[in-house]
């Protein structure tokens, strides 16, 4: 059965119809074209789909379609400020935070809702919030190096 939903994915209003069962991620890969949020588990394990929903971090694997109706969505597409990248987006480039690139999206929507709720994440704090997000290529260090990174670099403009 269809359902019509109304939806904002990053800034853009979206009026939608939806099979029930449809999963929040393959409507935004193959509905609005929003590929940089990827999926690489079948089990709600890997955080490579996570996205914000009404700013906070969520694997959108375990959300219907439906259950985001009235909702705002941010996804890694929409994080950066017109052509400026985020800082995390920054950092994870200049400190080698990805690999393949597949984690990536996930691994920087859960580390921006970090940096929402604490401005100055000790490695144990980074750690902890990014243990839903698994990194295949196993580049945890450059990861964490890069979301320290970006939280001294987002505290130097706010001063
Ligand atoms: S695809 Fe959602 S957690 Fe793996
Ligand atoms: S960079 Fe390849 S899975 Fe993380």
């Amino acid at each position: 059965m269809m359902e019509k939903i109304e939806i904002e994915v990053n800034g853009q209003k979206h009026s939608l119809e939806v099979e029930g069962r449809m999963l929040l991620v393959h409507l935004l890969r193959e509905k609005l074209n929003l590929t940089g949020t990827h999926v690489g588990c079948d089990t709600s394990s890997c955080g490579a789909c996570t996205v914000h929903i009404d700013g906070k971090a969520v694997k959108s694997c375990t959300v219907l379609a439906v259950q985001a109706d009235g909702k705002s969505i941010t996804t890694i597409e929409g994080l950066q400020d017109g052509d400026n990248l985020h800082p995390l987006q920054e950092t994870f480039k200049s400190c080698h935070g990805l690999q393949c690139g597949f984690c990536t999206p996930g691994m920087i929507m859960s580390a921006a809702d970090l940096l929402k709720q604490n401005d100055a994440p000790s490695e144990h704090d980074i750690r902890a919030a990014l243990e839903g997000n698994f990194c295949r290529c196993t580049g945890y260090h450059n990861i964490v190096k890069a979301v320290k990174e970006a939280s001294e670099k987002m505290n130097q403009v706010a001063v």
